[in-house]
């Protein structure tokens, strides 16, 4: 790729701003005050605003492999502490795709270094779901299941934290789970029972 050719986009992306609005830009350097945190997988095909229709300034985002909520990650937990404490969102999105690699790559049997400990985590997702997931014969309807599973149980990390529980008390923020399609261009909400699990755990993850 060309990367001159990026910069002829951004020109041409200024401009079209600009016909929206002439104070488009000094809008935008105003601040950003986002509804919604979106933590999703760094596949160059799962593109977060775009696939949403969103613009600048609508979305706060992360995005790391298999879109994971590890408690000790600084990086995921430094966003939701920020989106959550400082910009109030009010919804959390764990999107997911099918056809993840990261997915994949975490039940294969190899040492794939760095990336152990990381995937780890979906392997401990395949563990506590072993028997649903046992159960699918098709290996392709079973890793995308797992992908689904993967969703839900990351929000159930997220409802896991202090900043969450916080602000659910304060003002009912909510936690959804999607999974994007990349065979179709869906967006699906795999409506998870939020409040539900957040009652299940809180015996056992309540922190104030
Ligand atoms: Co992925």
């Amino acid at each position: 790729m060309e990367l001159d050719r990026v910069f002829e986009n951004n020109k041409t992306w200024i401009t079209k701003k600009l016909e929206a609005g002439d104070d488009y830009f000094e809008q935008l350097g105003k601040g950003q005050n986002p509804e919604l945190l979106y933590i999703g997988c760094s596949d160059s095909r799962v593109t977060a605003e775009d696939l949403m229709g969103l613009g600048p300034g609508e979305v706060f985002v992360h995005r790391n492999i298999a879109n994971m909520v590890i408690s000790i990650d600084l990086n995921v937990m430094s966003v939701v502490n920020y989106a959550v404490d400082h910009l109030k969102v009010n919804h959390i999105v764990v999107c997911g795709h099918y056809a993840c690699g990261g997915v994949k790559a975490a039940m294969q049997s190899a040492d794939l270094g760095i990336l152990n400990p990381w995937l780890r985590n979906i392997r401990d997702v395949y563990r506590i779901h072993r028997d649903e997931l046992n159960a699918i014969e098709d290996e392709d309807k079973k890793y995308d299941r797992l992908v689904e599973l993967n969703v839900k149980e990351q929000c159930v990390n997220l409802i896991k934290t202090a900043a969450v529980q916080k602000a659910y008390r304060e003002r009912g923020i909510k936690v959804h789970g999607w999974v994007f399609d990349v065979h179709t261009g869906k967006l699906i909400d795999l409506k998870i029972d939020f409040e539900g699990y957040l009652k299940n755990i809180m015996e056992i993850y309540h922190l104030d």
